[in-house]
């Protein structure tokens, strides 16, 4: 679905971490947790191609997008005003299964994204989930933190933080929690975040014979399974469409030694 999106809010939440509130009535109403949306960050065609964003949050109408300033792209976008309208679509791919019992959720850095709406929802299904976060360093983002710790407690979830520098939680990497997480009887991964941590998260739901959904990222031009641009390799052979099949996956479907 194709819309025009009036921007409630963009609020800088970080030192480079932007959430964007959207009025979006209809893709927000069949958003799914895991799911996507292509944005132009601009009216018109500099730059040409819209860019994927997890879909944050769904409410009352409203869409959310949580975002790094990466590239010329998301820079644009960290500059637009509320009251401005910006063109999607929307909601795409295959969101997370939510159907598990004793879920983990992992997140790593900018792969917090789509997390919170999951663990929403699989609260609203009755579910407990565990929530990990991992992050490089926490300093410089005292807003985004608070913003995560306070809606996750309106549902009843803690999150357990990693961060390399020591300075929020557990210093070191969040496959560390993974890792007692599991023997402490999680049972399901749910995960986000840059390709080394999915490798690692992946390699330890194999070691713990424990199912793993992964959420991942590839270039992506048209996001409707046109241009092939997305292609991650399978197992076995052949390849799969992050934005049609995924871009949440089943792990046992990748060939991570090939991405
Ligand atoms: C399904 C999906 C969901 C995503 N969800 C989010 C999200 O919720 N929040 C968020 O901040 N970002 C998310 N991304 C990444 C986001 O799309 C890119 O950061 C954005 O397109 C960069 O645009 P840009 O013009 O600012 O950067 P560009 O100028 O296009 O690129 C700047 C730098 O970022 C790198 N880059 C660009 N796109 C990606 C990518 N997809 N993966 C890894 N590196 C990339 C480039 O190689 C380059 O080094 C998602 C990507 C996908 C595929
Ligand atoms: S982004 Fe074009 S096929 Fe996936």
């Amino acid at each position: 679905m194709t819309a025009w999106a009036r921007i409630a809010e963009n609020l800088r939440l970080g030192q480079d971490v932007f959430r964007l509130r959207l009025e979006a009535p209809e893709i927000a109403a069949q958003a799914r947790p895991g799911q996507f949306v292509m944005l132009k960050v601009r009216h018109g065609g500099d730059p040409l191609l819209a860019r994927p964003f997890s879909i944050h949050g769904a409410e009352n109408g409203e869409l959310f997008i949580l975002y790094r300033v990466v590239g010329r792209g998301t820079k644009i976008l960290s500059m637009a005003r509320p009251g401005k309208n910006l063109a999607l679509w929307g909601p795409l791919g295959r969101g997370f299964d939510l159907g598990v019992a004793n879920p983990v959720l992992v997140a790593g850095g900018m792969g917090m994204a789509p997390l919170p709406f999951t663990a929403e929802e699989l609260v609203r299904e009755g579910k407990r989930p565990a929530f990990l976060l991992g992050m490089l360093t926490t300093g410089g983002y005292v807003a985004l933190v608070d913003a995560l710790d306070k809606r996750l407690k309106n549902v009843g979830v803690a999150i357990s933080w990693a961060s390399e520098d020591g300075g929020l939680g557990r210093k070191g990497l969040v496959t560390a929690l993974l890792a007692e997480a599991l023997q402490n009887g999680a049972a399901h991964i749910l995960a986000c975040g840059p390709l080394p941590m999915l490798k690692a998260v992946a390699a330890l739901a194999a070691e713990h014979g424990a199912p793993c959904q992964v959420s991942l990222e590839a270039p992506m031009a048209c996001g409707i399974g046109v241009c092939l641009g997305c292609a991650l390799p399978a197992a076995g052979e052949g390849y799969l469409r992050a934005c049609q099949e995924g871009p949440v996956l089943d792990s046992a479907r990748l060939d991570w030694a090939r991405l």
